[in-house]
């Protein structure tokens, strides 16, 4: 599906004939509370005067949104007769916006979690997105995630990925730094996985190749917060988003939720702490190709991701991506034994089916031994 991209720089009239266009009466405004920060509030709290648009503020929900906040959410759509979504956040606001556009028009009331069970029935609610953050590529994709009795549940449905986008470079000036250097991370992580995954086609590999090469060659600039280096950044989010939407991600991010809870470390740092490890563990086990094209395929395919972040091959793209790492300055957790075991029994076994080369239990202990820098006088490490 094409999506139509609209590009603003804290300028949003270029939104209007969106409202027009798609004949909005009344709009559900899917945010967080930071949206009061944001220039696009102006423009949204003038809507009812200029357009004559409704707007219909849904800021009840949580970072990792529950399935209690969806149903919320499609309560307030139903009574306030809203005929268009819009979601302006990273990627919680856009989970829960997307599951709103999703079950909006299923039958009944969504009791007891009854439409996760149900089949859905695709819609043509317009439905636009302005990502805050340049990192989830989100807004390309048919996933949400939400929370479900306390279990994580994956929706996934092609009707859910918005129509519309909005790229406002400017919202990323006043992002925390961490924040920054993480999403970046997250979506260098989403090209890099989305290359290497069994499920990869010539046009994700595009994808990826893309959005590996955007933000290596806007890094400093995005991190010194140029326009340029932040719109071509948001556009890399997006372009890896598009790839991960064919593909799925591997297991740097199978290994890389519990990281995240456990450290409360943001996802992205998390992903690229797994990664760094990955890459060239990969080439060294490479013997252990499961991707049905072949090791010499693979071979060849770590060495466009090497020659795509400006390396001669893979295994001066693995040190490179180390390099970025300790450039960006992200500390490595020291796990406790317990923490260790955990992160050992908590790996996401789809996302691992897609990784090319196969991980066994071993493997995996060795893995988090280097990603956590846990040395082997740690006795618990067995
Ligand atoms: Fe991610």
């Amino acid at each position: 599906m094409k999506q139509k991209i609209l590009e603003s720089n804290g300028c949003y009239e270029i939104l209007d004939s969106w409202f027009i266009d798609n004949q909005v009466d009344c709009a559900m405004l899917v945010c967080g509370k930071s949206i009061a920060k944001l220039k696009i509030n102006e423009y949204i709290k003038a809507l009812p005067i200029r357009l004559g648009v409704k707007i219909v503020h849904f800021m009840d929900f949580q970072s990792n949104p529950v399935y209690e906040n969806v149903v919320t959410g499609v309560e307030v759509f139903r009574k306030e007769e809203c005929n268009a979504i819009i979601a302006v956040g990273g990627g919680s606001a856009m989970d829960v916006a997307k599951c709103i556009k999703l079950y909006s028009n299923l039958p009944n009331s969504g009791e007891n979690g009854s439409w996760l069970q149900e089949k859905i029935i695709p819609n043509v609610i317009p439905f636009l997105v302005m990502p805050t953050t340049a990192g989830t590529g989100a807004e390309a994709t048919r996933y949400a995630v939400i929370y479900f009795n306390g279990f994580k549940q994956s929706i996934s449905d092609y009707s859910c990925i918005p129509k519309t986008i909005l790229m406002d470079a400017s919202v990323l000036k006043t992002l925390p730094d961490y924040q920054k250097k993480a999403t970046m991370m997250d979506t260098l992580c989403h090209a890099i996985e989305s290359f290497w995954s069994i499920n990869s086609t010539e046009s994700s590999k595009e994808y990826s190749k893309n959005a590996i090469r955007l933000v290596m060659s806007n890094m400093d600039a995005y991190l010194s917060n140029y326009d340029e280096g932040n719109a071509n950044m948001l556009v890399a989010a997006n372009i890896a988003g598009k790839a991960i939407n064919i593909t799925q991600t591997t297991a740097g991010h199978a290994m890389c939720y519990k990281i995240t809870s456990i450290f409360k470390c943001a996802h992205g740092h998390a992903a690229i702490l797994c990664n760094r490890v990955l890459f060239s563990w990969m080439i060294d086990n490479i013997n252990k190709c499961i991707d049905p094209r072949g090791e010499e395929y693979l071979k060849k395919t770590l060495d466009e991701i090497g020659q795509a972040m400006g390396c001669v091959d893979a295994k001066t793209g693995a040190e490179k991506l180390v390099e970025i790492f300790d450039k960006l300055g992200f500390n490595v957790p020291e796990p406790t034994e317990d923490q260790y075991k955990e992160l050992k029994l908590n790996i996401n076994p789809v996302r691992l089916k897609n990784h090319p080369v196969s991980i066994d239990t071993t493997d995996i202990q060795e893995l988090y031994k280097g990603i956590l820098n846990i040395r082997l006088e740690d006795n618990y490490v067995r």
